[in-house]
């Protein structure tokens, strides 16, 4: 079973897409630094909807995208009466289309986004770049990208060498376990939940593995698409990446031509 189709009941619970909340709210400080108006966007690995839910209170028309159909459940609750299209589809190779019709033009966004990681999950050098290229696809010309990523050093340092992390609530507890893998630069997130499901408890448990990509190769990626970077930051500010940072948040643009 993928990741997320158990933790989904209680994601918006245990408080995760609080920084999906702060990830919006930088987006719209970024949106403004480059005087950016956007009118339709898409919100890759879309989670449960805060980010959506957010920018579609701004104005923007919005549409969302998660491979998890739980995650998608969620969203399409907290959007409700929104007329928001919602799509289970997975990347890297996603499609959106103008209509259902198979050879229907693809559609094409002012804004694309992509938060708290989502493209760690991809495994390797190849399906990050075939992730970059929908999205090229998918951006009207001019049109801008937004994303987060793990840093290498964070899966080393956070993933790789912090204890476990616990917590309860009336009706839900959890244990956070990690580990890094130096040969990959991969780290797997073991997530174990009690949930409260009547007068008893249900243990759920799901393996996340996110994947580190260094800057090197996030921005020659993005380039190798057609992609030009506008911004590399450390993430929630407007400083350049160093080797401690833990998280990036590249800004990127397609050409207008
Ligand atoms: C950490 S959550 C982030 C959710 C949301 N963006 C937020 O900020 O709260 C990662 C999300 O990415 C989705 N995801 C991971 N890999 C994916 C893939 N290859 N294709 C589509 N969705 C994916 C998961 O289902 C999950 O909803």
């Amino acid at each position: 079973m993928i990741p997320y189709e158990k933790f989904a009941s209680v994601y918006d619970r245990l408080e995760a897409d609080r920084f999906s909340v702060r990830m919006a709210e930088y987006t719209l400080k970024i949106l403004n630094r480059f005087e950016v108006e956007v009118d339709e966007a898409l919100d890759l690995c879309c989670g449960t909807g805060t980010a959506i839910k957010i920018f579609s209170d701004r104005g923007m028309v919005m549409s969302g995208l998660d491979r998890s159909r739980e995650m998608l459940k969620r969203t399409k609750e907290k959007l409700r009466g929104r007329n928001i299209p919602l799509y289970c589809q997975e990347l890297p190779r996603f499609e959106i289309r103008e209509k259902t019709m198979s050879r229907a033009p693809l559609r094409g966004f002012g804004l694309v986004t992509c938060f708290y990681d989502s493209l760690n999950y991809l495994k390797n050098e190849r399906e990050l770049k075939a992730a970059f290229r929908a999205v090229y696809k998918h951006l009207r010309p001019g049109g801008w990208f937004v994303f987060d990523m793990n840093t290498p050093h964070a899966l080393k340092t956070i993933w790789g060498s912090q204890p476990p992390f616990s917590g309860v609530k009336d009706d839900v507890a959890w244990i956070f376990r990690s580990e890094f893998f130096r040969e990959n630069t991969t780290a797997n997130c073991y997530v174990t939940l009690f949930v409260k499901s009547g007068r008893s408890w249900k243990r759920l448990d799901e393996t996340h593995t996110e994947k580190g990509f260094s800057d090197k190769t996030i921005k020659s990626l993005l380039k190798d698409v057609g992609l030009t970077v506008r911004g590399y930051y450390s993430c929630l500010t407007f400083e350049k990446p160093t080797g401690t940072t833990n998280r990036i948040c590249g800004v990127v643009q397609r050409p207008e031509k």
